[in-house]
Parts: C-alpha cells; sequence; structure tokens
C-alpha cells in the first residue's frame, strides 16, 4: 500500500509546524556553498506545502529565519534575504492557484525592508484565500513572542483595559504572533537535530516531536506522508492513563 493512502483523513493534525534544517550540510555534501542548499531548499518547501494542502491539513508554519540567524556570515544572510524576497514573488501565483493564504510570525519589522515589503505584497495578495494558512516564521524567537505578549499584556493592564486576574492561557495565547492558529499537533525537524532552537515554545507544549534524518532539501511528500503515519500511531495522553483514554 502507498503511504499517502495509509493516512487516517479524519485524524489529520490541523496545523504542523517544520524546523527545516540541514541545509549547510546537505551542500556541503555536495561540494558546494551553503547557499545552494537554501536555493533547494525551495523546493521541499513546495513539496510539503503542496502536499500537506492537498491532504486537507489546516496550516503549516515553516520556520525560515531565527532571530539567532542574524549571526551567520553577512554573505550568507544577505543570500538568504534575497531568495527569500525571490520565492516570495515567484510563488505567490501557485499560492493563488492552490488557494493558499500567507502568513507571517516573527519580528518582521526587523527585516531588511524589501523583503518586509515582498512579505506584505504575498500576504496582501493572498488574503482571500482558503484552503490552508501557510505561516512563515521569520526573524522569529519563541522568546520574543511570549515577551512582546507579556509587554502587551502589561500596557493593558496599566490602562486598566484588562485585569491582571483574567490573563489566562486563551488571553496569553490571543497576544502571541500566532493569534487565530491553533497550536501545532506535529512538529518537524529535520537533518537529524533534536531541539526547538527558540521556535514555538508555548505553542509547541503539547505537541508531537519528529525528527527526520533527512537534510532539508531531499524532504519530500513521501517523507511527510511518514511522518504524519508516525503521528497517527502515537497515543497522545495529555496527562491521563492509558486506560482513561481507551475508556473514553
Ligand atoms: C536551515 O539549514 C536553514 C536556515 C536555518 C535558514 P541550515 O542553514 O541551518 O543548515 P545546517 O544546519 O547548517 O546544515
Ligand atoms: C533553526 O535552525 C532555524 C531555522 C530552521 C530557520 P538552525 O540551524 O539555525 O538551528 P541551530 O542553531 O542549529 O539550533
Ligand atoms: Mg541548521
Amino acid at each position: 500500500m502507498d503511504l499517502k493512502s495509509q493516512i487516517n483523513l479524519d485524524a489529520l493534525p490541523k496545523h504542523i509546524a517544520v524546523i527545516m534544517d540541514g541545509n549547510g550540510r546537505w551542500a556541503k555534501q555536495h561540494g558546494k556553498p551553503r547557499v545552494f542548499g537554501h536555493r533547494n531548499g525551495v523546493k521541499s518547501v513546495r513539496e510539503v506545502t503542496e502536499a500537506a494542502a492537498e491532504l486537507g491539513v489546516q496550516y503549516v508554519t515553516l520556520y525560515a529565519f531565527s532571530t539567532e540567524n542574524w549571526n551567520r556570515p553577512q554573505l550568507e544572510v544577505t543570500a538568504l534575504m534575497t531568495l527569500l524576497v525571490e520565492t516570495l514573488r515567484k510563488e505567490i501565483n501557485t499560492l493563488n492557484k492552490n488557494n493558499i493564504r500567507l502568513k507571517a510570525i516573527g519580528d518582521l519589522k526587523k527585516l531588511p525592508s524589501k523583503t518586509y515589503k515582498a512579505l506584505l505584497e504575498g500576504i496582501e495578495n493572498t488574503k482571500n484565500n482558503s484552503r490552508m494558512t501557510l505561516v512563515l516564521a521569520l526573524n522569529y524567537s519563541a522568546k520574543w513572542d511570549i515577551l512582546q505578549a507579556t509587554r502587551k499584556l502589561a500596557d493593558a493592564v496599566a490602562q486598566q483595559e484588562l485585569n491582571s486576574e483574567s490573563i489566562d492561557e486563551t488571553v496569553f495565547s490571543n497576544a502571541l504572533s500566532t493569534q487565530g492558529i491553533p497550536d501545532p499537533e506535529l512538529m518537524i525537524r529535520t537533518s537529524g537535530e533534536a531541539r526547538i532552537s527558540n521556535f514555538l515554545l508555548w505553542q509547541l507544549a503539547y505537541a508531537e516531536l519528529y525528527f527526520s534524518p533527512i537534510f532539508w532539501p531531499e524532504f519530500r511528500k513521501a517523507n511527510l506522508y511518514e511522518a504524519i503515519i508516525d503521528f497517527q500511531r502515537r497515543e497522545r495522553r495529555f496527562g491521563k492513563t492509558s486506560e482513561q483514554l481507551i475508556k473514553s
């Protein structure tokens, strides 16, 4: 039986988050500069986005650039930002054809103005699409996200628009950059690294984590199917016992 037909479409994760990792190592393996890996990673972005939309997943969040990534060599940062602009411009038609809405999370205003502009254009031009939402995490850091939410809520309390007692999980979630987006049930990281790297710390609190040894530029639809099948075999207990889950 092929992989896709092993997926239970009634039990899909609504939201899949991906740490796209291993571009540099993949390029090195091929005797090429790191940027070659980033360029080839675009095909994987297309594949995963398309496969997820075809299945009926509602949200895919891709970690494209972390706040810590500014510390990379200037040449690589510039190349990444240029690639982003290029890709955003090129892929808008495909997103529209596939009825996919683009969104972004992160400290976006600190992106180079060209990147920021291309991003806003992409978001604006796809805002009425409804099949799936593709969220790009750009200049994203989970600690930044938690801090900006805290600041927003603190301001609201200071302005007496909010009572501190009423800050619960829902209120806090709504102050995060992922406001309105359900928490990811599945988080995939490629390249064999097993860490979160400052990605969606609050939102991943109960996500199933899936680590693939494959470098991002080689990640294909079949690899996403494998991750979803693995996810569907897991028992999500949320603190309860296995017996409790079987009874209910
Ligand atoms: C992921 O691949 C892409 C970004 C972080 C932008 P890397 O560039 O981190 O590749 P490795 O981890 O060095 O192989
Ligand atoms: C995480 O990958 C960030 C993105 C995928 C954009 P990194 O390759 O930057 O993570 P670390 O530094 O190895 O943890
Ligand atoms: Mg990496």
